[in-house]
């Protein structure tokens, strides 16, 4: 059955791949956008609201006129080239922004409403790789525990208000066109330029994400599945030891250099270090058994390949 739908975050890597996708099974597409022109209304969008996320009585006002079936929210502060900065606002945007959406969505009615996570928030303990019920790491150390607990708030306000079926959707690291691995992006240009090392034995796990996969998971959430939060993450929780080398050899780069801990401690950042050497996995087991979703990428080696287009080659 066709749905009123609003995007948030309709220009982001995510939302820009999820539109077409939402029109093509005939849903009505409302694009949220922060400035008018940021979406060609005609091709990607049935219409377009304007609202920021960070002002509660906009976005009331935009959703009342979009009167939607679910709401989706891809917003995030990462865009930009500044780690630090993107961690401050995509915290903001987790703790405040999602909680004036979720009470916009209820105040028009809504059905569900549908929230960007991330899978490397769980705290690394026991398992390498950790499924849904794994405690949030809301005192990391720094800028990353502000993230997580931004997570936590909004996973909160998602899933525990009675008025609304609230999904959240844990992202692994996510790439594809338009992302930071991406020619051009903030991590492609890093490994080309030798300045992402292999740390220590080089152990610690990302789980990976393709655009794709990410917005493939938001359109079958639109009705499938309990209210709940789900990993979206591909099949292959990848050590840093080993999707690093293969990712600079696709992308041209020179091998990684290689450093201890102490010279990683003294020469990177905490959240650098973490990641590279004790993050753990997610597994998609999960969202696999309650709506039979798999990824179209299931593993990230293809999923670069393809990235990169050196697939099939
Ligand atoms: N999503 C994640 O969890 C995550 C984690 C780590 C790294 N990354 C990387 O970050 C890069 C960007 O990916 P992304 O899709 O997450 O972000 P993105 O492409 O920058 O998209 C973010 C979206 O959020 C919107 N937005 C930001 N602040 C808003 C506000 N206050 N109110 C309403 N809308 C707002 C932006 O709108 P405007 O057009 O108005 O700016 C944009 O549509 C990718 O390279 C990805 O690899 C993402």
């Amino acid at each position: 059955m066709p749905l009123r739908v609003v995007v948030a975050g309709a220009t982001g890597v995510v939302g820009r791949t999820l539109l077409p996708l939402l029109r093509k099974r005939g849903h009505h597409v409302t694009a949220l956008v922060r400035r008018a022109d940021g979406v060609d209304e005609a091709a990607e969008a049935d219409d377009v609201a304007v609202a920021d996320l960070l002002d509660p009585s906009g976005l009331r006002r935009a959703l009342r006129r979009a009167s939607p079936d679910v709401v989706i929210d891809q917003t995030s502060g990462f865009g930009g080239r500044d780690r630090d900065e993107g961690l401050r606002r995509t915290a903001e945007l987790r703790e405040r922004g999602a909680k004036n959406l979720v009470a916009a969505a209820v105040s028009v009615g809504a059905r569900r409403i549908i929230g960007q996570s991330m899978a490397a928030a769980y705290r690394p303990h026991g398992e390498e790789v950790l499924d849904e019920d794994s405690p949030l790491w809301t005192d990391a150390p720094g800028c990353w525990g502000a993230v997580v607990r931004g997570l936590a708030a909004m996973e909160e306000a998602l899933l525990t208000c009675p008025d609304i079926e609230g999904v959240a959707l844990r992202y692994g690291a996510l790439y594809g066109p338009g992302t930071h691995y991406a020619p051009g992006g903030a991590i492609h240009t890093r490994v080309r330029g030798s300045g992402l090392p292999l740390v220590s034995d080089g152990v610690g796990l990302t789980s990976f994400t393709h655009v794709d996969d990410a917005a493939g998971a938001v359109l079958e959430m639109l009705t499938a599945g309990e209210p709940g939060a789900y990993n979206v993450v591909d099949n292959e929780p990848a050590e840093s030891a080993e999707w690093l080398p293969a990712y600079a050899r696709m992308v041209g780069g020179p091998a990684p250099v290689s450093l201890t801990m102490d010279q990683a401690r003294a020469q990177l950042d905490w959240l650098t270090v973490h990641q590279l050497t004790e993050q753990r996995g997610a597994t998609n087991f999960r969202l696999r058994e309650t709506i039979g979703w798999r990824p179209t990428w299931p593993s990230w080696r293809e999923g670069f390949a393809a990235m990169l287009n050196l697939w099939p080659g």
